[in-house]
Order: structure tokens, then sequence, then C-alpha cells
């Protein structure tokens, strides 16, 4: 952890920054997912509650998002908050040529809060030192999307009832999907994971992110062909090409050539699942929506919503 803006968790998220999965220990996972637990079952009995009347989160969003962006405004509004909506930045002064520190500086004269995500890697960490309020990290560029990596890990936490001992294979383009520099980042941790990466060898997992395996011990493998490690998966973490980050040349070379399949998913163990952060443009065949064990659609979500109402509750100090 070299970034001094990073700061652990130690068992009290309030009024801390959410940059890296590395803040977290197994403790406040724990605390995280219990209180997750409190919000889905608030938000099923009840819709939601008003423990954060009177916060405003800012939601600065220099990246196109779907997901984040929508399950951030909505745990706000779930838990009773206001939210500022700023999303492609070309109506706000950014536009016009304001630095990343003055235009955080402007929205925390209005907030409470700020969750941003932005294209450039260190940009949170910037953002993190012109402010004192919490910044969340919506995604950095290529480096890292924390909650993505919590609510995927909540996920698999649920659907295969144990947070440990479990087999999970990363597959697809890896180096430039910010998820799969933080999910290792928090896994490690629990001795009895195994993590498998397969990937064309253009886009395999980022030297950072291995020589961070490496230092830490931990058993992994890497290879090219999905079968050398399907039969063994019990989490199949699917990725998306990221056309955004890959020269032209490259992201035509590696489109389509690893793609999930009904033939695929039926060589997977009966309890097992199939994780995608979406957006899907073709690594995922529609047939496979229907299977059970597909969870990118069902639940993997909606736990975006939940965990982020419990973070932002938790750094907030609105939830001991
Ligand atoms: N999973 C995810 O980050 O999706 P969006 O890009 O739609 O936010």
């Amino acid at each position: 952890m070299t970034n001094p803006s990073i700061k652990k968790i130690n068992g009290d998220f309030k009024d801390k920054d959410i940059l890296s999965t590395l803040q977290f220990s197994k403790k406040d996972i724990d605390i995280l997912f219990d209180t997750t637990d409190k919000m889905k079952k608030l938000v099923l009995t009840k819709g939601g509650s008003d423990i954060l009347r009177g916060k405003i989160m800012t939601a600065l969003f220099y990246e196109p998002s779907s997901r984040t962006f929508g399950s951030f405004v909505a745990a706000m509004q779930r838990l009773g908050g206001g939210f500022i909506p700023l999303q492609g930045m070309t109506n706000s002064s950014a536009a016009k040529g304001e630095t990343l520190s003055d235009t955080i500086k402007t929205f925390a004269s209005f907030s409470d809060i700020i969750v941003m995500r932005h294209p450039e890697v260190g940009s949170v960490h910037e953002a993190a030192e012109a402010t004192d309020l919490p910044v969340l990290n919506g995604g950095d560029g290529i480096n890292e999307h924390p909650t993505q990596a919590l609510l995927d890990f909540y996920t698999i936490k649920e659907e295969l009832g144990k947070i440990d001992n479990f087999t999970i294979t990363f597959f697809g383009e890896l180096a430039h999907y910010r998820s799969i520099n933080s999910m290792p980042k928090l896994l490690y941790q629990y001795p009895k994971i195994k993590m498998n990466f397969v990937s064309p060898k253009q886009v395999g997992l980022s030297k950072e992110t291995k020589k961070f395996l490496q230092e830490k011990n931990i058993r992994f493998t890497e290879t090219e062909k999905i079968d050398d490690v399907l039969s063994e998966t019990d989490v199949l973490y699917v990725t998306r090409v990221k056309k955004e980050f890959l020269p032209e040349v490259l992201y035509k070379k590696v489109k389509g050539q690893y793609v999930v399949d009904n033939n695929m998913v039926k060589k997977m163990k009966k309890k097992s699942i199939v994780m995608h952060n979406l957006p899907r443009i073709d690594e995922i065949a529609i047939e496979v929506d229907k299977d059970p064990r597909a969870v990118y659609l069902r639940s993997e979500m909606k736990n975006g919503m939940y965990i982020r109402m419990a973070l932002i509750a938790l750094v907030l100090g609105k939830i001991k």
C-alpha cells in the first residue's frame, strides 16, 4: 500500500475514503457483509429508511456507467439522502477546463460524500487529497473498482454459502479490467481460495497484481485454456474486452475469442456460479442467462445497491 491517501479501515469506516480493496481486513469484510445483509432485509421488508436524511452525495462520473452510478444513487435514496448527479461531465465546468481538484472542492462545498469514476489511474487519490469528505472510488482508469469487488465477493458468499474454500476462475480480457485488480487484493486473505486466470496472452493478469500475489505467496495459475480449470471452478468470473482502454488492433484480435455458452456451462459443477460485472457485449451467450448458475442478472447487480447502502451508511457514521 504505497499511496498515502489509502487508510486501512481497521473496524472503523467513519469518514474513510474507499479507494482500494487493500484497505479491508477480514474483520472489515465481515462488518460490511453483516451490514449489507441488514440493508437487503430493510429494502425487502420496508423499501428503505431515513437514516441518511439531511445527507447529500455527489456522484461525479467522468466515464459512462449504468450500474455503479444507478446503484449508488438508489442506495442514497433508499436511505433517505439526496444526491447531485453528474454523469458524463459535459454539463459541468469540467468541460470548460476546470481542474479535478477545483471540481472536487466545489462539490465538497455542497455535499457530505463523493463517489467518483474517472478514466485516469490515480485520479481518486488526487480527489481524496483535495477534500476532507470521504471519497469512494467508482472506478479509476484501469486500476481498481473496489465496490464492484466487494459486491462480487458478497454475491459469492451468498450464492455458494461460504466465504472461503472455493476456486474462482477469472476468464477473458484481464489486463484492463479494474475489478481483476481489486478482487485478488480481497481474496488473498482467505487461504483456501484458489485463483485461476484464463486469458489470451496479450491481455493477461496485470504485472502489478501478479507481483502482489507472488509477494503474498498466494497460489494461482495462469493459462490460455479454460478446459485446464473449468471442472474445478466454483466461480466463473467473466470479463468484457475493454474497448475503451485497448488499441484498436489488439481489441479486434482479442474480441470474441473467449465466449461462455451453454456447452461450456454444461461442463461446470452443478453447484457453481457464472458472474459478470456487466455490461456484457458478447462474452456470455444470451442462452446462458436462463441457467440457474448465471447470477449476473439475478443477484450480482442488485447486491451492488445493498453493498453501497451499507458502505455509505458506515462511512457516514450512521451505522456502527
Ligand atoms: N459493473 C459496472 O461497473 O457497470 P457500469 O460500468 O455500468 O457502472
